[in-house]
């Protein structure tokens, strides 16, 4: 049945913000919320799928049926993003992965110098999304998502192109009523041959809808 369409199907998503240590009190972080990654996770386990999902700190409950793996950086969501994407048949990137981290993360509390300001240098984290797409033996069908302010197509496409991936969701967090942290989001899905704009809706129907799409073009695949 419809319902049942995923099974036999093995889905790892990842989810949330990443977090990047400056000191053992301080980090660098963003505001997702983790909502649209736990909310296609719960639908994809409803529809018959195999589940893990690979979260950065969030407050939210595991669905029912979904393994969890915890991370908190994004080296350690990578690792554990590289090791899951081998063994599935879909990868969805739907984590709001830090671009950087510190270069050296400080092993005590930094102090307050009087009347300087502080410099802190960062580098660039592995682009885990690109990393999956690339593999070359077990290569899941890889799906991104493209959190854009403006230019939202234009940046999705780009996106879709440089990380190789099979499907973006590009997703318009320039508002406030959608995306990051809310409970609703429109998003527009992009693949090579095509586009499909779904209409802002709960985050659970869409994410029914975005993997109905998804497999549409995993089974053309
Ligand atoms: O380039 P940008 O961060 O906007 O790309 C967003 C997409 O790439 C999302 O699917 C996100 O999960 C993924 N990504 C990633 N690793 C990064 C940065 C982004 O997997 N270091």
């Amino acid at each position: 049945s419809a319902e049942q369409q995923l099974n036999n199907i093995k889905i790892t998503i990842t989810a949330g913000p990443t977090r990047e240590a400056i000191d053992p009190v301080r980090y660098i972080s963003n505001h997702s919320s983790g909502k649209m990654g736990f909310a296609l996770a719960a639908a994809a386990v409803a529809m018959g799928a195999d589940v893990t999902l690979i979260s950065g700190p969030v407050q939210l409950a595991t669905p029912i049926g979904v393994k969890r793996i915890d991370v908190t950086t994004a080296q350690q969501m990578h690792d554990a993003a590289l090791a899951q994407a081998t063994q599935s048949d879909i990868f969805i990137g739907c984590a709001a992965v830090a671009d950087y981290r510190v270069a050296e993360v400080a092993g005590e509390k930094m102090k307050k110098k009087a009347d300087s300001a502080l410099e802190l240098k960062l580098v660039q984290n592995p682009d885990i999304i690109a990393s999956v797409a690339a593999l070359t033996a077990k290569r899941p069908f890889t799906v991104g998502f493209a959190a854009e302010t403006q230019n939202l197509l234009q940046y999705a496409k780009d996106k879709l192109a440089r990380k190789k991936l099979d499907l973006i969701c590009a997703n318009d967090v320039s508002g406030t009523a959608l995306g990051f942290n809310s409970d609703h989001n429109a998003v527009t899905l992009v693949w090579q041959h095509g586009e499909q704009a779904l209409a802002p809706q709960p985050k659970a129907e869409l994410a029914k809808a975005i993997l109905q799409h998804i497999y549409a073009q995993f089974s053309a695949n």
